[in-house]
Protein backbone atom coordinates (compact mmCIF):
# COMPACT_ATOMS: atom_id res chain seq x y z
CA UNK A 1 0.00 0.00 0.00
CA UNK A 2 2.77 2.54 0.80
CA UNK A 3 4.88 1.67 -2.38
CA UNK A 4 3.93 4.15 -4.93
CA UNK A 5 3.66 7.05 -1.73
CA UNK A 6 6.85 5.74 -0.96
CA UNK A 7 8.01 7.06 -4.54
CA UNK A 8 6.29 10.00 -4.15
CA UNK A 9 8.04 10.97 -1.58
CA UNK A 10 11.57 10.45 -2.36
CA UNK A 11 10.94 13.20 -5.25
CA UNK A 12 9.98 15.04 -1.96
CA UNK A 13 13.20 15.02 0.29
CA UNK A 14 15.63 18.11 -0.63
CA UNK A 15 19.55 16.95 -0.75
CA UNK A 16 20.37 15.72 2.86
CA UNK A 17 17.20 14.55 4.05
CA UNK A 18 15.22 11.62 3.84
CA UNK A 19 11.91 10.83 3.84
CA UNK A 20 10.43 7.42 4.96
CA UNK A 21 6.51 5.97 5.81
CA UNK A 22 4.88 3.21 7.10
CA UNK A 23 1.66 1.85 7.31
CA UNK A 24 0.49 2.09 10.89
CA UNK A 25 -0.46 -1.48 12.28
CA UNK A 26 -1.53 -3.01 15.29
CA UNK A 27 1.04 -3.12 17.72
CA UNK A 28 3.10 -0.58 16.49
CA UNK A 29 2.57 1.37 19.80
CA UNK A 30 4.97 -1.10 21.55
CA UNK A 31 7.89 0.29 19.48
CA UNK A 32 7.61 3.42 21.95
CA UNK A 33 10.16 3.43 23.99
CA UNK A 34 9.65 3.69 28.05
CA UNK A 35 11.22 7.46 27.99
CA UNK A 36 8.72 8.22 24.57
CA UNK A 37 5.71 6.41 26.29
CA UNK A 38 6.31 8.55 29.37
CA UNK A 39 6.27 11.82 27.03
CA UNK A 40 2.75 11.00 25.74
CA UNK A 41 1.34 8.41 28.56
CA UNK A 42 -1.78 10.39 29.18
CA UNK A 43 -2.53 9.87 24.66
CA UNK A 44 -4.95 6.96 23.83
CA UNK A 45 -3.88 3.76 22.64
CA UNK A 46 -4.48 4.92 18.54
CA UNK A 47 -2.58 8.21 18.64
CA UNK A 48 0.36 6.15 20.72
CA UNK A 49 0.08 3.55 17.77
CA UNK A 50 0.36 6.01 15.05
CA UNK A 51 3.25 8.05 17.28
CA UNK A 52 4.84 4.11 17.38
CA UNK A 53 4.82 3.79 13.44
CA UNK A 54 6.10 7.35 13.16
CA UNK A 55 8.85 6.54 15.56
CA UNK A 56 9.29 3.12 13.72
CA UNK A 57 10.01 5.14 10.48
CA UNK A 58 11.77 7.74 12.37
CA UNK A 59 14.82 5.55 14.00
CA UNK A 60 14.79 3.43 10.09
CA UNK A 61 15.94 7.19 9.29
CA UNK A 62 18.57 7.98 11.69
CA UNK A 63 20.19 4.26 11.14
CA UNK A 64 20.60 5.39 7.57
CA UNK A 65 22.06 8.65 8.18
CA UNK A 66 24.33 6.84 10.31
CA UNK A 67 23.44 8.03 13.72
CA UNK A 68 22.04 6.04 16.50
CA UNK A 69 18.30 5.03 16.89
CA UNK A 70 17.74 7.55 19.58
CA UNK A 71 14.70 8.39 21.05
CA UNK A 72 12.20 11.00 19.84
CA UNK A 73 10.31 12.60 23.01
CA UNK A 74 7.35 14.74 22.59
CA UNK A 75 7.87 18.35 24.44
CA UNK A 76 5.54 20.24 25.95
CA UNK A 77 3.62 21.68 22.99
CA UNK A 78 4.37 18.52 21.22
CA UNK A 79 6.31 19.14 19.07
CA UNK A 80 9.30 16.04 18.42
CA UNK A 81 12.75 16.53 19.92
CA UNK A 82 15.47 15.53 17.92
CA UNK A 83 18.99 14.67 18.87
CA UNK A 84 22.06 17.31 18.55
CA UNK A 85 22.39 18.06 14.91
CA UNK A 86 19.41 16.37 13.45
CA UNK A 87 16.24 18.41 12.38
CA UNK A 88 12.89 16.63 11.33
CA UNK A 89 9.27 16.22 11.45
CA UNK A 90 6.42 13.53 12.18
CA UNK A 91 3.22 13.08 10.80
CA UNK A 92 0.17 10.84 10.82
CA UNK A 93 -3.34 9.96 9.47
CA UNK A 94 -5.41 7.10 10.29
CA UNK A 95 -3.24 4.85 7.90
CA UNK A 96 -0.01 6.09 7.42
CA UNK A 97 2.97 7.67 9.59
CA UNK A 98 5.93 9.86 7.64
CA UNK A 99 8.43 11.36 8.97
CA UNK A 100 11.63 13.41 7.73
CA UNK A 101 15.03 13.42 8.96
CA UNK A 102 18.00 15.52 7.74
CA UNK A 103 21.01 16.94 9.40
CA UNK A 104 21.15 20.80 10.65
CA UNK A 105 23.19 22.25 7.37
CA UNK A 106 21.12 23.38 4.30
CA UNK A 107 17.78 23.75 5.81
CA UNK A 108 17.37 24.53 9.55
CA UNK A 109 13.33 24.14 9.71
CA UNK A 110 10.94 21.03 8.52
CA UNK A 111 7.54 20.47 8.64
CA UNK A 112 5.42 17.65 7.51
CA UNK A 113 1.90 16.79 7.18
CA UNK A 114 -0.12 14.12 5.65
CA UNK A 115 -3.44 13.96 4.93
CA UNK A 116 -6.16 11.34 2.90
CA UNK A 117 -6.90 12.56 -0.73
CA UNK A 118 -10.43 14.53 0.59
CA UNK A 119 -12.16 17.44 -0.25
CA UNK A 120 -11.42 20.20 2.13
CA UNK A 121 -15.06 20.34 3.80
CA UNK A 122 -17.14 23.45 2.57
CA UNK A 123 -17.94 23.87 6.47
CA UNK A 124 -14.45 25.19 7.41
CA UNK A 125 -12.92 26.92 4.18
CA UNK A 126 -13.88 29.93 5.83
CA UNK A 127 -11.51 29.03 8.71
CA UNK A 128 -8.87 27.68 6.66
CA UNK A 129 -8.44 29.73 4.09
CA UNK A 130 -8.09 33.47 3.50
CA UNK A 131 -9.78 35.48 1.01
CA UNK A 132 -7.04 35.68 -1.14
CA UNK A 133 -6.40 31.56 -0.91
CA UNK A 134 -9.48 31.08 -2.06
CA UNK A 135 -10.02 33.58 -4.86
CA UNK A 136 -6.86 31.53 -6.07
CA UNK A 137 -7.53 27.55 -5.63
CA UNK A 138 -11.05 26.63 -6.30
CA UNK A 139 -10.30 22.63 -6.25
CA UNK A 140 -11.52 21.36 -3.53
CA UNK A 141 -8.41 18.89 -3.08
CA UNK A 142 -6.09 21.46 -3.69
CA UNK A 143 -7.48 23.14 -0.98
CA UNK A 144 -6.84 20.20 1.53
CA UNK A 145 -3.44 20.06 -0.43
CA UNK A 146 -3.38 23.92 0.98
CA UNK A 147 -4.33 23.05 4.67
CA UNK A 148 -1.64 20.35 4.56
CA UNK A 149 0.75 23.22 3.76
CA UNK A 150 -0.39 25.39 6.56
CA UNK A 151 -0.01 22.49 8.89
CA UNK A 152 3.52 21.30 7.65
CA UNK A 153 4.75 25.32 7.84
CA UNK A 154 3.16 25.78 11.52
CA UNK A 155 5.44 22.07 12.40
CA UNK A 156 8.35 23.84 11.15
CA UNK A 157 7.68 27.67 12.75
CA UNK A 158 6.42 26.81 16.12
CA UNK A 159 9.38 24.95 17.57
CA UNK A 160 12.07 27.80 16.49
CA UNK A 161 9.69 30.89 17.87
CA UNK A 162 7.22 29.33 20.24
CA UNK A 163 4.75 31.42 18.09
CA UNK A 164 0.75 30.12 17.89
CA UNK A 165 -0.39 30.70 14.49
CA UNK A 166 -4.09 30.49 13.29
CA UNK A 167 -4.98 29.57 9.68
CA UNK A 168 -4.74 32.73 8.57
CA UNK A 169 -1.80 33.40 10.13
CA UNK A 170 -0.18 31.48 7.34
CA UNK A 171 -0.49 32.48 3.52
CA UNK A 172 -0.26 29.64 1.35
CA UNK A 173 1.50 30.12 -2.63
CA UNK A 174 0.54 26.37 -3.97
CA UNK A 175 1.55 27.55 -7.49
CA UNK A 176 4.36 29.41 -6.15
CA UNK A 177 5.60 26.96 -3.73
CA UNK A 178 5.84 29.60 -1.14
CA UNK A 179 4.16 30.23 2.28
CA UNK A 180 4.43 33.46 4.52
CA UNK A 181 3.80 33.46 7.84
CA UNK A 182 2.53 36.25 10.41
CA UNK A 183 5.77 36.11 11.74
CA UNK A 184 7.76 36.67 9.50
CA UNK A 185 8.64 33.11 8.02
CA UNK A 186 8.90 32.59 4.58
CA UNK A 187 8.64 28.44 3.83
CA UNK A 188 9.59 26.74 1.05
CA UNK A 189 6.61 24.45 -0.19
CA UNK A 190 6.89 20.80 -1.66
CA UNK A 191 4.03 18.52 -2.12
CA UNK A 192 2.63 15.82 -3.63
CA UNK A 193 -0.73 14.05 -4.48
CA UNK A 194 -0.19 10.19 -4.22
CA UNK A 195 -2.35 7.57 -2.57
CA UNK A 196 -2.37 10.38 0.53
CA UNK A 197 -1.76 14.69 0.08
CA UNK A 198 1.75 15.22 1.96
CA UNK A 199 3.04 18.69 2.50
CA UNK A 200 6.92 19.54 3.43
CA UNK A 201 7.67 23.30 4.86
CA UNK A 202 11.12 24.46 4.86
CA UNK A 203 13.20 27.56 5.57
C1 LIG B 1 0.98 20.52 15.40
C2 LIG B 1 -0.42 20.18 14.91
C3 LIG B 1 -0.74 21.11 13.72
C4 LIG B 1 -0.38 18.69 14.46
O1 LIG B 1 -1.49 18.32 13.79
P1 LIG B 1 -2.27 16.93 14.04
O2 LIG B 1 -3.22 16.82 12.89
O3 LIG B 1 -2.78 16.89 15.42
O4 LIG B 1 -1.25 15.74 13.98
P2 LIG B 1 -0.30 15.16 12.82
O5 LIG B 1 -0.52 13.71 12.72
O6 LIG B 1 -0.38 15.95 11.57
O7 LIG B 1 1.14 15.38 13.44
C5 LIG B 1 1.46 14.85 14.67
C6 LIG B 1 2.88 15.17 14.94
O8 LIG B 1 3.06 16.58 14.90
C7 LIG B 1 4.19 16.87 15.69
N1 LIG B 1 3.89 18.05 16.50
C8 LIG B 1 2.94 18.20 17.44
N2 LIG B 1 3.01 19.44 17.95
C9 LIG B 1 4.01 20.07 17.29
C10 LIG B 1 4.55 21.38 17.36
N3 LIG B 1 4.10 22.30 18.22
N4 LIG B 1 5.59 21.69 16.55
C11 LIG B 1 6.08 20.79 15.67
N5 LIG B 1 5.58 19.53 15.54
C12 LIG B 1 4.56 19.19 16.36
C13 LIG B 1 4.50 15.66 16.58
O9 LIG B 1 5.67 15.08 16.10
C14 LIG B 1 3.31 14.77 16.30
O10 LIG B 1 3.69 13.40 16.30
P3 LIG B 1 3.51 12.50 17.61
O11 LIG B 1 2.11 12.75 18.06
O12 LIG B 1 3.71 11.12 17.12
O13 LIG B 1 4.56 12.94 18.57
C15 LIG B 1 -1.51 20.34 15.98
O14 LIG B 1 -1.38 19.37 16.93
C16 LIG B 1 -1.42 21.66 16.72
O15 LIG B 1 -0.64 21.84 17.63
N6 LIG B 1 -2.29 22.60 16.33
C17 LIG B 1 -2.36 23.90 16.97
C18 LIG B 1 -2.01 24.98 16.01
C19 LIG B 1 -2.96 25.02 14.85
O16 LIG B 1 -3.67 24.06 14.55
N7 LIG B 1 -2.97 26.16 14.14
C20 LIG B 1 -3.70 26.24 12.93
C21 LIG B 1 -2.94 25.56 11.82
S1 LIG B 1 -1.57 26.52 11.32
Amino acid sequence: MTGELSQALQTLAPSGFLIGCREIAFGDESALLDAEMRSMASRSIVARRASGAARIVARQLLTQLALPAAAVLRNVSGAPVWPQGVIGSLAHDDQIAVAIIGKTGGFSRVGIDIEPVEPLAQDVVDVVMTASEQRNISDAIERKLLFCAKEAVYKASHPADGEFLEYHDIEVDLPGRQAFARTGGVFELRTCMSSHLVALALA
